[in-house]
Order: C-alpha cells, then sequence, then structure tokens
C-alpha cells in the first residue's frame, strides 16, 4: 500500500500541497521481494557481479552528480545540449501530459523539459522516481521553489515497483521518460523486459521518451570511465561502502581496485572491482560468506552503447511507435520519443 511518509518541512503552505512523497512497497516489485536477494544470487555465481542500483546511496548519488560534470564524462552534457534544443518539439508533439521520470536523480536535464512544458498551459505535474530518498527529496525542494506552480509527486523505488504501482493521471496523457542511457545498465533480456513494462504501464496514445548513448570510438568512451580525477574510481567502490552499511558487510574498499573497459564484442563498457589479494568477506545482515582470489573481479555496471537504427526496431516489436529521434551534430547521444 502506498503511504504518504514525508514532506516538506520548510516553506509550509504553498510548497506543502504541491509535494507528496511515497515509498513503494517492497512486496509489489516484480523482482525484488526480499531485500538482497540480488546480492546473494550475483556473489556466489562466476564471475562474480553486483547490479548497479547499489551504487546510488546518498553518496554514490552525489558522486554520479559530480561524474556528470567531468571533462571526460560527455553523455550528460550531450543529452543536455539536445533538451535544451528540442524539448519545444517533444512538448508540442505530445501536448499536455504528466511527466513520469524513471531515475531522477538530481533533476537537472527535467528543467528543459519542465520550461518547454510550462510554456503549453495546463499546471505541470512532475512524478519523480529514484531509489534514493535524499536526492529526490532534495531536488523537489528545489525544482518547488523555483516552478511556483509545479505539482510533484514523488516515488522512492526501484523502476519495477514503479511501473507495477503507476496511478493513473488526471491530465490528458502521460510521458514516461527516461533519460541519461541507464538503459545501457541492462541487458539484452533485461531490456525486453524492461520494455515490456513500459507497454504495461502506459495506456494506448501514451508516450516513453528515452536518451541512449551511442556507439563511437573506443578511447572516448573509455576516457569517460576511467577520469583523470578518480570520480568514476570513487563511484565505484563507494558500492563497497553501501553494501558495508546496509547489510553489515565487511568489505575492505583497500582490498579493490576500480577498472573500466570497452567490450567491442558486446558494445559495452564494463565496470568491475578487482580484488587485489585473495581474502573472504562475510556479509553479516545476509549470513553470507564470500571468497576472492587474487586478480577476480566483481562485475558491477555494464553501460552498453546503442545504435539508434536497432533501438528503434526494439522498440516498435514491443509496441513503442518512434515518432521522432533528435541527436548532436556528433551523433554520440540520442533521445528517442515514442508512443504507445
Ligand atoms: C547512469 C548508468 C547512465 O552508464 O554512464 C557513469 C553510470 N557509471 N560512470 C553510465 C556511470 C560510471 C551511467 N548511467
Amino acid at each position: 500500500m502506498l503511504a504518504i511518509v514525508q514532506e516538506t518541512k520548510e516553506n509550509l503552505s504553498s510548497t506543502e500541497e504541491r509535494l507528496e512523497i511515497n515509498y513503494l512497497d517492497r512486496s509489489y516489485g516484480a523482482t525484488t521481494i526480499i531485500d538482497g536477494q540480488d546480492i546473494i544470487s550475483g556473489l556466489t555465481q562466476t564471475p562474480k557481479s553486483l547490479p548497479p542500483r547499489y551504487f546510488y546511496d546518498d553518496r554514490g548519488s552525489q558522486l554520479f552528480e559530480q561524474i556528470c560534470e567531468l571533462p571526460e564524462y560527455y553523455p550528460t552534457r550531450t543529452e543536455s545540449w539536445i533538451l535544451r534544443q528540442f524539448a519545444g518539439e517533444i512538448a508540442h508533439k505530445t501536448g499536455v501530459c504528466e511527466l513520469v521520470e524513471l531515475g531522477s536523480g538530481s533533476s537537472t536535464k527535467t528543467r528543459q523539459l519542465l520550461d518547454a512544458y510550462q510554456t503549453l498551459g495546463n499546471g505541470v505535474v512532475y512524478a519523480p522516481i529514484d531509489v534514493s530518498g535524499g536526492i529526490l527529496i532534495e531536488s523537489a525542494h528545489q525544482l518547488l521553489r523555483d516552478y511556483p506552480t509545479l505539482q510533484i509527486q514523488g516515488l522512492v523505488g526501484t523502476y519495477q515497483q514503479a511501473l507495477a504501482q503507476l496511478k493513473p493521471t488526471s491530465l490528458p496523457s502521460r510521458m514516461i521518460f527516461f533519460l541519461g542511457s541507464t538503459l545501457g545498465n541492462l541487458t539484452p533480456q533485461e531490456c525486453d523486459r524492461f520494455f515490456c513494462q513500459i507497454v504495461e504501464a502506459l495506456d494506448t496514445g501514451e508516450y516513453f521518451l528515452l536518451g541512449v548513448d551511442l556507439q563511437k570510438p573506443k578511447q572516448v568512451l573509455e576516457a569517460a570511465y576511467n577520469d583523470a580525477q578518480g570520480v568514476t574510481a570513487e563511484f565505484n567502490l563507494n558500492m563497497l561502502d553501501h553494501l558495508n552499511q546496509r547489510f553489515a558487510a565487511k568489505f575492505d574498499r583497500k582490498r579493490f581496485e576500480h577498472w573500466a573497459f570497452y567490450n567491442e564484442q558486446l558494445n559495452q563498457i564494463e565496470m568491475h572491482l578487482r580484488c587485489r589479494e585473495a581474502h573472504t568477506v562475510c556479509l553479516e545482515a545476509l549470513d553470507l560468506q564470500v571468497e576472492f582470489e587474487a586478480g577476480e573481479t566483481i562485475k558491477t555496471e555494464i553501460s552498453r552503447k546503442f545504435n539508434l537504427e536497432v533501438i528503434q526496431g526494439e522498440l516498435q516489436a514491443k509496441g513503442l511507435k518512434p515518432l521522432a529521434v533528435w541527436s548532436d551534430p556528433k551523433q554520440w547521444f540520442g533521445l528517442i520519443l515514442s508512443q504507445k
């Protein structure tokens, strides 16, 4: 069941009425019933892996915001440019609709869309969804301050939980948007299932806006995940701190190092934590002991790089008809608007 757990403390009357934050019930989610089950299965398999969503505790979300500002990390900047250029066109194509964002984070890029939809006249309703409640609430407050008529209905939870529990809108339509190429974290099979969940969550005629990172020279890609300042390395290692804190685990981050490379066969960046020396790690709350060999790695993330034609074909095949595609002059990033 949904419950209103948190509301704004400051700036009472007007912002309080415009903000609602719901924490999604875990038992509703299609996949994650017991918290940490995915960690047990990832760490008991060979090769070992951990789900990328565990990057995003509050510190991890902050580190990701820093990554977005790095000179080597082109995706955020490029997607922002595309949105700035074409948000008006997007709003014009869909008309008034509720804006549902999966993985909203700091909601920085969202502002381009909020600006565009505001000019359509009707009040804007924004439903950000994120696993990190801290960053969601903080950015919601900032948005309410800057957009005096905006309504926010935030959801704290995973995409699966959120998509299974979206409430109907009072506006003429809805657009689910998924920016930043977070889709790249999903394997092709997971991606297939995800598109099915999107289709199920939408009514006929409603929209899906997808941002995807595109294939490009290996040097550009590898630099983006091996930045000179080491922020990406810190982001990767922070997952261990998060697990320590959340599951009473005893990872010693000094015994692991960041490793990222482009896998050209699979068109994906792979991020791993490589173990420097053989040892055993206990995850107390999960009742789990994990043995590591020297040099063994935990795959913490894949970040797939897409081809615009192929991905449009996949959307189409799932019943999401591509209506328009936008890109930057170098074709480094793509934005696809589709309709159920
Ligand atoms: C948020 C998944 C799109 O894959 O580029 C950034 C996460 N990992 N640097 C990406 C990330 C390392 C990012 N996504």
